[in-house]
């Protein structure tokens, strides 16, 4: 019934609402937000880049991301496969996360996926090349700022056949990135008219080239191909330059082998040529900006990791202003994404129905301190995203 006293309450409650001011409205929760990156062993300074690259972008927007401040939860996840259930488990039970970045270790990446895919938890992926992750196992709330193996390995296979080699053995770590980097690597030079004579491989992590190499000594390929990352592309390089091979052999490989890593490589990794999908003098304002900004703040050089960093963040900023902030809304989220321009450092880039951005390749050459831009390998290059179903 409808009494004087209510109607007294209705006043008073009205009048209230009326005096508060609008900073004094309940401010949306925090954006919780899951790093799953390595913080020890051969790809730690990886993991490093992509967090400096995150927090950069965000600081640029004022500490928020769809209208929402973020917070942090972090796991090492020691670029261990065998626990990245778990681990990621942690972030999604115990911490109650929003959404997950990570990780750099194909094998961690395509397990985050999996949880990511079944518990329905907004995930982009800042490196893990895996190419099921926007392939088979696509998703509508798993995402990549990186790329998939098989851009980088099929860019450089259609460049070193352009440089008129016609035989190539390729070397990597045994395990999904090497080999489908290697095997991308394969249907480009093998497209273009080249043969792959020999396929090298040593498990994850392991450095010790010296019996490989050897065999490429004797099967005196035109050219080699190849894959590491981390400290195990700082070995390589330098053992590669050490046992003789790289004035009759020249080196190739997906940019992994010299970004991030040319300080401690020094000369053994001049006129190395590669192909990534960033690179140095690329000269934009774009990423004139981005590289200063970045030095300033962290008192050193960006990488291609510090870009997927940044751009992680960008995508989710992109993708929450359009659902106002719901993270558990990925259906406005996808199509938000698939519809923008992530206006990146490396150049403009657009995302694919399977959520892999569709991007240029460029031919890079080590150059003193530098990965120079030398061309573009591969314009506007999709992924194939075999099995997805989007
Ligand atoms: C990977 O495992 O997917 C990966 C690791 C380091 C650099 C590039 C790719």
């Amino acid at each position: 019934m409808f009494t004087f006293n209510t109607y007294r309450f209705t006043l008073i409650a009205a009048a209230a609402a009326l005096a508060i001011p609008a900073s004094y409205a309940q401010a949306p929760a925090k954006l919780k937000v899951g790093f799953m990156l390595p913080a020890t062993g051969t790809f730690a300074a990886l993991g490093t880049a992509i967090e400096n690259g995150f927090r950069l972008y965000l600081n640029e927007q004022g500490g928020k991301l769809g209208g929402r401040e973020v917070e942090f939860f972090k796991v090492d996840d020691e670029s261990d496969p065998s626990k990245a259930i778990d681990n990621v488990n942690k972030l999604i039970k115990r911490d109650n996360v929003d959404v997950l970045i990570g990780s750099v270790h194909s094998g961690v990446a395509m397990a985050m996926a999996r949880v990511a895919k079944s518990s329905g938890t907004l995930m982009i992926n800042p490196n893990g090349g895996a190419d099921a992750i926007t392939g088979s196992m696509c998703a509508v709330n798993i995402f990549r700022s990186s790329f998939s193996n098989w851009q980088p390995g099929f860019a450089i296979g259609q460049a070193m056949a352009a440089k008129g080699h016609k035989t190539a053995a390729t070397i990597t770590w045994k395990y999904a990135a090497g080999d489908e980097m290697a095997k991308g690597f394969k249907e480009g030079f093998e497209k273009a008219g080249g043969k792959v004579t020999k396929e090298l491989n040593l498990p994850f992590p392991n450095v010790e080239f010296q019996a490989l190499l050897t065999e490429i000594a004797s099967a005196k390929p035109d050219a080699v191909f190849s894959f590491f990352a981390g400290g195990g592309a700082v070995k390589f390089v330098k053992d590669y330059d050490s046992a003789g091979l790289k004035k009759g052999i020249p080196l190739f490989g997906t940019g992994f082998l010299t970004d991030g890593t040319l300080d401690a490589q020094g000369s053994s990794a001049q006129g190395v040529l590669t192909s990534l999908h960033y690179a140095d003098g690329l000269n934009t304002p774009r990423d004139n900006a981005f590289r200063l900004a970045y030095a300033k703040t962290f008192k050193m050089q960006p990488d291609v990791y510090a870009v997927q960093g940044y751009d992680a963040a960008q995508m989710l900023g992109v993708g929450l202003a359009a659902v106002k902030g719901d993270a558990k809304n990925t259906e406005g989220f996808a199509a938000a994404l698939v519809k923008a321009t992530i206006d990146s450092p490396r150049g403009k880039f657009t995302i694919s129905k399977a959520h892999n951005p569709i991007q240029n390749m460029y031919l890079r050459e080590v150059s003193g301190k530098e990965n120079k831009v030398v061309g573009i390998a591969s314009k506007s290059l999709e992924d194939p995203a075999t099995g997805c179903n989007l």
